[in-house]
């Protein structure tokens, strides 16, 4: 493979830029030579520099021109300011991976051209401590040995999973937007802790542990999300009594509304 060929350049780089070139340098995926950034703020180029001895650049017509796979990863709102600067360069051979939320292949393939290259992925925050997950759809002409070299970027900072377009909203609203969900209930769980009783820094630690373990059996055991809850709940036990709270406000129809309202959402972003 030419250096070309291996090289990758961000356009945009942010936190999910940053957790992506981090994963690449620590499973050696990469070296520091290999990975370009553009990016706009002189000093996030610095610390980029200074962090990873990754090569920066100002100008963002530098990436496609240095390496073969184009990884987009600045806010959708500024894919207007750089597709000009892109859009002549791109050509049928490169890999452009986009991670901007609401931003269809169709829409991306009028904004740069060469619709057949582009990857559509959505990852999500747990990236940037190498947790993440990532829905990746392919475009159909996309050869086997890119994809892999798509799967092996994006294993760089979690799993991966690939689904077709259509339901790239949906992951949006699911693994996309749900640590936010989460980080969300955990900071009234704490909250609730403290209020029996217990001091901030042990609250936080056995919510936050309680949570990380819970998702490790998850991962680990055969038994549904339902089996564990029947496991753990034993009849006039404390786990069934907190459970009635959540039954008796119907937590379980707020969880459709929050999937649904964010699905809905993505839809609308994707409309423009
Ligand atoms: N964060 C997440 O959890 C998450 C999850 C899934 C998908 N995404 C997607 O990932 C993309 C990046 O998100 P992020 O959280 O990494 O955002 P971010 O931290 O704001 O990163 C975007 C970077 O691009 C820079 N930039 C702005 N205009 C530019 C230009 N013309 N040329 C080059 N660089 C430019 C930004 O600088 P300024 O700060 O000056 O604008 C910023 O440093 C977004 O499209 C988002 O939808 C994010």
């Amino acid at each position: 493979m030419s250096n070309f060929n291996k090289k990758i350049a961000f356009v945009g780089g942010g936190n999910m830029a940053e957790a992506v070139l981090a994963g690449l340098l620590n499973k050696k995926i990469l070296l520091p030579e290999e990975i370009l950034v553009a990016e706009i703020k002189p000093e996030r180029r610095r610390y980029l520099e200074e962090t990873y001895s990754v090569e920066t650049t100002e100008t963002n017509s530098d990436a496609p021109k240095r390496a073969k796979t184009v990884f987009l990863a600045v806010k959708p709102q500024i894919l207007q300011d750089v597709k000009s600067e892109l859009k002549n360069i791109l050509s049928a051979d490169h890999v452009v991976i986009s991670i901007l939320a609401g931003q269809s292949r169709s829409r991306l393939g009028e904004a740069l051209g060469h619709m057949e290259t582009i990857v559509r992925v959505m990852p999500n925050l747990p990236a940037q401590v190498g947790c993440g997950v990532s829905a990746i759809t392919f475009p159909e002409q996309m050869n086997e040995s890119d994809r892999n070299w798509v799967r092996k970027i994006l294993k760089a900072v979690g799993e991966v999973v690939e689904v077709e377009e259509p339901l790239q909203d949906a992951v949006t609203a699911v693994s996309g937007s749900g640590p936010g969900y989460l980080f969300y209930l955990v900071d009234h769980w704490i909250a609730a802790a403290k209020e029996q009783g217990l001091p901030d820094d042990v609250a936080r630690l056995l919510v936050v542990e309680t949570l990380a373990g819970a998702a490790q059996l998850l991962r680990e055991r055969p038994d549904s999300p339902s089996e564990l809850v029947y496991k753990v709940a034993t009849p006039g036990g404390t786990t069934e009594a907190g459970l009635s709270a959540l039954r008796d406000h119907d937590v379980p129809a707020v969880v459709h509304e929050m999937v649904r309202r964010a699905t809905q959402r993505s839809k609308e972003l994707n409309k423009g």
